[in-house]
């Protein structure tokens, strides 16, 4: 981090989430257990030298009364994090509303609501109001913890209009937003009511950042097409000032995965799953429980692969694990249903008196038991529908030193520009296609194997999250040094 010393003194960063790193818990009126929650962005954080970070975000929980929230502010600055609370209205119409029922599926191309999910767009204008409203609310608490000279880092599409309230307030912050989703074809956007707004308040960030140059480039059409500004190589210029748009591809902490395996606990979770699985072939899913994810298509491409290739019932096993997530809105319920009924079914249609072909848990697993998952198995399926990324991908990858298992991988994740040589690429809406590549992964010699892993495992441990990290933040201090020198000239 040999860029951001400086003279000597850390480089003050405050990360601005949706949400903070921790679960919080409470134990009493003022009692409150917290435990970190490590996301990519957490590890990537934690491993980043010289940089004095602070998290500011949403704990996740309403807390209505002061004694509780001056209590949960105690706590959580032990962990360098900051709250900004959120009352349940705001919440039902910022977060279960806005980001993740407009923004969330339109940004993975499924459009703005429909049919059913009419009555939300019937709500669009108070639900945008919320989110300006929670985007304000967030800048309040920046102001009230920045210092000259910090790096504020805002993450995702919760917090698109929060670059414009930060400098509104002090056109000296620097300011970096960075997009953990895809940005979607012009196309796409231009359809957003509030297209305008937020493309302008993104605009004011000294450096906006993507995972991809797909991304990247989408953004800049927008910004071409809808607000009929000049795009460039370096990003957007308007009336003479530039915001600085490039990719910055996310990593993992891979030594950290690395390291859990060689942990006895872990060790034991694998001799435990060898056994319980011994004489199948075990393939791996494992997703937040949402719709962007594929889930359904995947399972579906699975009874696929069962009907067409008898001799492996019974030879070989689904483990997916389906992590519950944004369970108030009905989009997600549905999708909950809906893969319930299709396990049940293929389930019913192939399994055994004692077996079954898929093994679905409704629930997440902890860091332990996810890596000996990760180690075990023969073939991970990440078939999204669309993806800003994808980390179980690169934690899959991670943790294959030895089994070099296959990673099947959806051409719609931002994951597949990186690890495309290694995995099997496929089109998760074409079920037949996937069948075939399931097929192919559980055939595959161990040279083709070997020689796939090898070239995804040396891309996870070379661009690791601490170089994401590293990279935008030098970015961010070069990208405003230089538009200094460009305004003294
Ligand atoms: C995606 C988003 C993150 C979000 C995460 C979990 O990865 O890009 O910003 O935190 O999903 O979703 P949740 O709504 O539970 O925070």
């Amino acid at each position: 981090f040999r860029r951001l010393g400086l003279r000597g003194m850390k480089q003050r960063l405050l990360v601005v989430a949706n949400r903070l790193p921790v679960s919080a818990n409470r134990r009493g009126e003022d009692q409150w257990s917290l435990e970190i929650s490590a996301g990519g962005l957490v590890s990537a954080l934690l491993g980043v030298k010289d940089v004095d970070a602070k998290w500011i975000g949403w704990a996740g929980v309403n807390v209505p009364d002061e004694v509780g929230q001056r209590a949960l502010t105690r706590a959580l600055a032990e962990k360098r994090c900051i709250p900004v609370f959120l009352d349940e209205e705001i919440v039902h119409q910022y977060y279960n509303g806005y980001c993740n029922n407009i923004l969330w599926p339109l940004f993975h191309y499924l459009g703005l609501p429909q049919e059913d999910r009419l009555a939300t767009t019937r709500n669009f204008e108070s639900q945008f109001d919320a989110y300006k409203r929670a985007n304000q609310m967030f800048a309040d608490v920046v102001y009230q913890h920045y210092q000259e000279g910090d790096v504020i880092w805002c993450h995702d599409y919760h917090l698109m209009f929060l670059p414009k309230c930060l400098k509104d307030h002090d056109s000296n912050m620097k300011v970096g937003w960075f997009l953990h989703t895809p940005f979607p074809s012009s196309e796409i956007y231009r359809t957003l009511p509030s297209r305008l707004e937020l493309l302008r308040s993104v605009l004011c960030a000294d450096l906006v950042g993507f995972h991809t140059y797909d991304y990247a480039r989408h953004f800049v059409s927008a910004c071409t097409r809808i607000l009929g500004l000049e795009g460039t190589p370096e990003g957007v210029e308007d009336q003479g000032r530039l915001t600085r748009v490039a990719a910055f591809p996310i990593g993992i902490d891979s030594d950290r995965f690395k390291r859990a395996l060689e942990l006895p606990a872990v060790k034991r979770h694998i001799s435990e799953l060898t056994q319980r699985f011994a004489g199948r072939k075990v393939m791996l899913g494992v997703d937040r429980l949402d719709m962007i994810k594929g889930i359904p298509q995947k399972i579906l491409a699975f009874e696929k692969f069962l009907e067409e290739n008898p001799d492996w019932n019974d030879k070989v096993v689904l483990l997916q694990i389906a992590v519950p997530t944004r369970t108030d809105v009905p989009e997600y319920q549905k999708l909950t249903s809906q893969v319930h009924e299709i396990v049940g079914r293929i389930n019913g249609r192939f399994g055994t008196l004692t077996a079954v072909p898929i093994h679905h848990l409704d629930r997440s697993l902890d860091f332990h038991a996810l890596c000996a998952l990760y180690a075990v198995t023969d073939v991970a399926l990440v078939t999204s529908l669309r993806d800003g990324m994808n980390l179980v991908s690169y934690e899959y990858v991670a943790c294959q030193g030895s089994k070099k298992g296959v990673l099947i991988l959806s051409e719609f994740a931002g994951a597949a520009q990186s690890l495309g040589a290694g995995a099997i690429l496929v089109n998760p809406w074409n079920i037949t296609e996937v069948a075939d590549s399931v097929r192919h992964a559980l055939t595959m010699s161990s040279d083709e194997r070997e020689k796939r892993h090898r070239h995804n495992y040396a891309h996870v441990t070379t661009h690791t999250a601490q170089d994401w990290a590293e990279n935008f933040v030098c970015e961010l201090n070069d990208t405003v040094a230089e538009a200094q020198l460009r305004t003294r000239q």
